[in-house]
């Protein structure tokens, strides 16, 4: 009897385990024991430096992305370069990245009260659930428990980062080489509804199209004659809002801009080339995104869980930009 007990109890147990871990390792209260107050140190330095500049919930948010898809979620991205190394952060997409201060603060003040213990890696994930939440976006829990990486190369992030040219094709190869669905790209590219872009990141559909001087019959015309008021030939300071009128806020409106061709990339107009993709966008529209919240929480856990160092690999650094 004592020993069917002690089974059920083993069992029960496991159950428990499994409900919890992820098939990464990762798990929700990760540093329960090690770090109780991980969540809410890293929500404070988030509401610190976002509610005074809203615009920086964008970049947080793209950080975490343009970390988790070069070598996972391992917080290479913040590396900072050597004398011998160019790091990610040198890559031409990350040169727009914005909000390190956040991911130091935050590091910071854990540092005080858990020497050595919270990964970068995992600083980022939560910063950029805070991010989003912080300016009227969805909330998740996020599975934490990520080591950081010792590597960072420039190179890497250039071929591995999709490029606003890539066509559903490529894209769905690139995601898909991650553990990442046909959904999580669709979903995931509402993040779109935050934030501006450069002109040159979508210049060649306004001005170039196909090397002939024409504009891309795939976007609004009327909406690429708005824009080149704002964007000139070869323009490369300029910036334009990617959800015009709500650019500093988490909403919908992707899928509206979408469906009315008026994405900015030819990665947010080749949504509309695929049936599964389309009819997202187009559901997201006629429900008024009724499930689009729901799913970018599911969808940015799946992100965080690409490629992590766990347990005893990778290590846990000690200030962000610098590996120990
Ligand atoms: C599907 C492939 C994707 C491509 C090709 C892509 C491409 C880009 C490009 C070219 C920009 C503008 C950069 C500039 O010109 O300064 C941008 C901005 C942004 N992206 Fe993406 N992106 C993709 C997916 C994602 C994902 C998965 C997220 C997050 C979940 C995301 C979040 C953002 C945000 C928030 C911004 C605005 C950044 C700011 O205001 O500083 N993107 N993206």
């Amino acid at each position: 009897m004592a020993t069917l007990n002690l089974f059920s109890v083993f069992i029960i147990y496991f159950a428990i385990v499994l409900r919890f871990v992820n098939s990464q390792g990762l798990e929700v209260g990760f540093y329960k024991k090690t770090c109780p107050n991980v969540e809410k140190i890293v929500k404070k330095a988030v509401v610190d430096y976002v509610s005074i500049a809203p615009t920086l919930a964008a970049p947080l948010l793209r950080m975490h992305f343009h970390d988790c898809f070069v070598r996972g979620c391992d917080g290479s991205v913040l590396l900072n370069s050597t004398k011998s190394n160019q790091a990610e952060k040198d890559a031409i997409a990350n040169l727009s990245l914005r909000g390190f201060q956040v991911i130091d603060a935050a590091k910071s003040a854990l540092e005080k009260q858990c020497l050595g213990v919270v990964s970068c890696a995992d600083i980022l994930a939560l910063v950029a659930r805070d991010a989003v939440s912080l300016i009227n976006g969805p909330t998740w829990q996020v599975p934490l428990g990520r080591r950081d990486g010792r590597v960072s190369i420039l190179s890497e992030a250039t071929t591995n980062l999709p490029t606003p040219f890539d066509n559903f094709t490529t894209l769905k190869t690139r995601f898909g080489s991650l553990g990442l669905s046909v959904k999580d790209l669709v979903v995931l590219s509402g993040g779109h509804t935050l934030g501006v872009s450069h002109c040159f990141s979508f210049g060649s559909r306004m001005y170039n199209f196909t090397g002939k001087g024409d504009m891309d019959p795939n976007m609004d015309q009327k909406y690429i004659a708005q824009l080149k008021t704002k964007c000139k030939p070869n323009d490369v300071t300029t910036t334009v809002e990617m959800d015009p009128g709500s650019f500093k806020t988490f909403d919908t409106d992707y899928y509206n801009l979408v469906s009315k061709r008026r994405g900015l990339f030819v990665s947010d107009a080749t949504l509309l080339t695929n049936k599964q993709t389309k009819d997202y966008v187009l559901a997201q529209l006629s429900s008024r995104g009724s499930t689009f919240f729901e799913d970018f929480g599911v969808s940015m856990v799946n992100m965080g869980k690409i490629g992590v160092l766990t347990d005893k690999s990778g290590e846990i650094r000690k200030k962000c930009a610098f590996i120990n």
